[in-house]
């Protein structure tokens, strides 16, 4: 029976309903503003936004398009100000560029479309008054990065063959990142960003390894290559090396170079979030967004040291480069024959079992070792999708944020969907990825071993399986279904400061639009699921962030529908009817001025 009494602290508002309005929409008593839309200027002689005469020097200093992760970093000594870091995913040409011809784009919308990638910093502040979030533009630690600013490569394929370019003979230095996805914010003040979809910009690949990654082998969608050669496989074969990894930030120094390390794996990486072992090291958690693709683990050998000098941050800076590189592999603990595909539970009324992490590469000071047969550690960092493959880990529906739970230390994986599951030749369902033809996806608790965050074994189940409450083949970590709000798609997650898990969600596949909710993890309303908000036509919620007084999310790629254009918006969120579409981060708050849920 569903429990009397107050939903869970933090959660205790009046859910959103599933709708499908061309705006954000939030529970009653709730405010919200548009904190930042792309195109709006944050650096120092950045111009105002005008759609029709952009150009990539005036988007170079301004906001980039398709906000992914957010975090939030304190600012000491600036009342009421901090500095904001978002991804800027990708771009979506026919929604930014008046009649823009996919066949043959323009240098300059190309180059904006460099300009528009990558990373912004931009310190916020709080209005006192009401309640909302706004830009202090010029600050100077505001900052972009694009898909051309200098960066290093770190950890063991750093300097190896595979990733040297006539352009870099060094195997150190690349320009630029691509396809941020989702991220993290460690304990040490920097950000984390995940290269995810980079095999989109390459162009006529066609080793076996390329085909591993979906590197394509004709002409890529933006036609990047047709303005700088080293979008092309055929003619520079090392550039798409240098592109799939973490990349770390130092949002207080905005003149040092952006890390991208190969300690960590490269793969399509969702994002990558950090807990610390009981003795003060760095463990990573990064998800592989594919379908049938796998989730990792970094393990660091080095402690993190306190404070903010010089020296302490540049140590802290080289913590993700010596440790060790793990992959998952799952196992069930009820019979096979149980789980038939259907979602149906098994007879222990559960889907979970035991798992271990398989090391795949350790990275010392003194030289690296690899831990799979047949491939050296610069292969194991570089072809890592391989090294997985060899050693037997366990194809997930698509691994995409994982975070652990500052609260309780257990993990949560967020399995965003697998139509093929089961389909064809392709992997039947298992305990851990229970339906075949998953549309609506799951999400798995993972609780490590004496919940010491380095142990190499583990204990996972099911927390939730997604899809509408009325649709037998879901599970709300047991609570009652009729209480809860149908959800579809979970792609990120986040926690508020009672350790609720906070869910975002990318492809609704329920006829509403995707949105944001909250669930608790614990006591007797675990399971309790509730939408917080709904995003605007077309658009996936992203990179949520729930503080006591605020949650910010990011609005990607509104009005991102088929056939959409310019000339023929789906969606015309934030500004209104004759206005072009924006990506942007939304702040909402309580209008009374009282913490988020309580
Ligand atoms: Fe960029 Fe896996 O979402
Ligand atoms: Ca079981
Ligand atoms: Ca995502
Ligand atoms: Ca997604």
């Amino acid at each position: 029976p569903r429990p009397k009494g107050k939903a869970a602290r933090g959660l205790r508002f009046t859910p959103v309903a599933p709708n499908t309005a061309d705006t954000v929409t939030v529970p009653a008593g709730y405010s919200q503003n548009v904190v930042l839309r792309w195109g709006e200027p944050i650096l120092r002689g950045a111009p105002a936004f005008d759609a029709d005469r952009q150009t990539a020097a005036a988007q170079a200093g301004q906001f980039g398009y398709n906000n992914d992760f957010l975090a939030l970093l304190p600012l000491p000594g600036e009342r009421g100000r901090q500095v904001l870091v978002a991804n800027h995913e990708y771009t979506d040409e026919v929604l930014m560029f008046r009649g823009y011809d996919a066949a043959d784009p323009t240098r300059e919308q190309v180059e904006i479309a460099w300009a528009a990638h990558g990373l912004s910093a931009v310190v916020v502040e709080e209005n006192k008054k009401n309640g909302a979030l706004t830009v202090v533009p010029r600050h100077h630690l505001n900052r972009r990065v694009t898909a051309t600013t200098g960066f290093r490569l770190t950890g063991p394929a750093a300097g190896s063959d595979l990733l040297k370019t006539s352009a870099d003979p060094t195997g150190r230095k690349v320009l630029g990142t691509l396809n941020n996805c989702s991220g993290g914010t460690t304990p040490w003040g920097t950000t984390l960003h995940g290269e995810e979809n980079f095999n989109q910009y390459f162009a006529n690949a066609g080793r076996a390894t390329d085909k591993r990654y979906g590197i394509g082998t004709g002409a890529s969608e933006r036609k990047w290559e047709r303005f700088d050669k080293r979008f092309d496989v055929a003619q520079e074969p090392n550039e798409v090396h240098r592109f799939g990894y973490v990349v770390e930030l130092d949002p207080y120094d905005p003149s040092s170079a952006p890390r991208k390390h190969t300690a960590l794996g490269r793969f399509k990486h969702e994002g990558a979030t950090v807990r610390l072992t009981h003795d003060g090291r760095p463990v990573v958690y990064s998800g592989d967004d594919e379908r049938f693709d796998y989730f990792y683990k970094f393990v660091g050998s080095k402690r993190m040291k306190h404070g903010s000098g010089r020296a302490v941050r540049e140590h802290n800076l080289s913590l993700l480069d010596e440790g060790t590189l793990y992959v998952a592999r799952l196992t069930g603990d009820s019979p096979a024959l149980e789980i038939d595909g259907t979602g149906k539970l098994p007879a222990d009324g559960e889907f979970d079992g035991g798992g271990e992490w398989i090391a795949l590469v350790t990275a010392t000071a003194k030289g690296d070792v690899s831990h799979v047969e047949g491939m050296t550690a610069d292969e194991v960092c570089v072809f890592t999708r391989l090294a997985g493959d060899k050693v037997g880990a366990t194809k997930m529906d698509r691994p995409e944020d994982i975070e652990p739970n500052p609260h309780s230390g257990k993990v949560y994986v967020a399995l965003t969907n697998n139509t093929n599951r089961g389909v064809g030749t392709n992997a039947p369902a298992d305990e851990a990825n229970p339906r075949n033809a998953n549309k609506h996806g799951h999400i798995l608790e993972l609780t490590e071993r004496w919940n010491r965050a380095d142990s190499t074994k583990f204990a996972w189940t099911l927390f939730l399986v997604a899809g509408d409450p009325e649709d037998p083949a879901t599970y709300f970590a047991g609570f009652p279904k009729e209480a809860v709000s149908p959800i579809s798609c979970p792609d990120n997650v986040a926690f508020d400061p009672h350790g609720n898990l906070w869910i975002s969600t990318d492809g609704n596949q329920l006829g509403s639009h995707d949105g944001l909710f909250g669930v608790a993890t614990r006591g007797e309303r675990r399971g309790e699921l509730k939408q917080f908000l709904t995003v605007p036509t077309g658009a996936e919620t992203c990179g949520p962030l729930v503080q006591d007084r605020r949650v910010l999310v990011a609005v990607q790629h509104p009005g991102e529908i088929s056939g959409a254009t310019v000339e023929k918006p789906a969606s015309t969120w934030p500004d209104g009817p004759g206005k072009i579409v924006r990506p942007a981060v939304v702040a909402v708050w309580r209008r009374d001025g009282s913490d988020i849920g309580v």
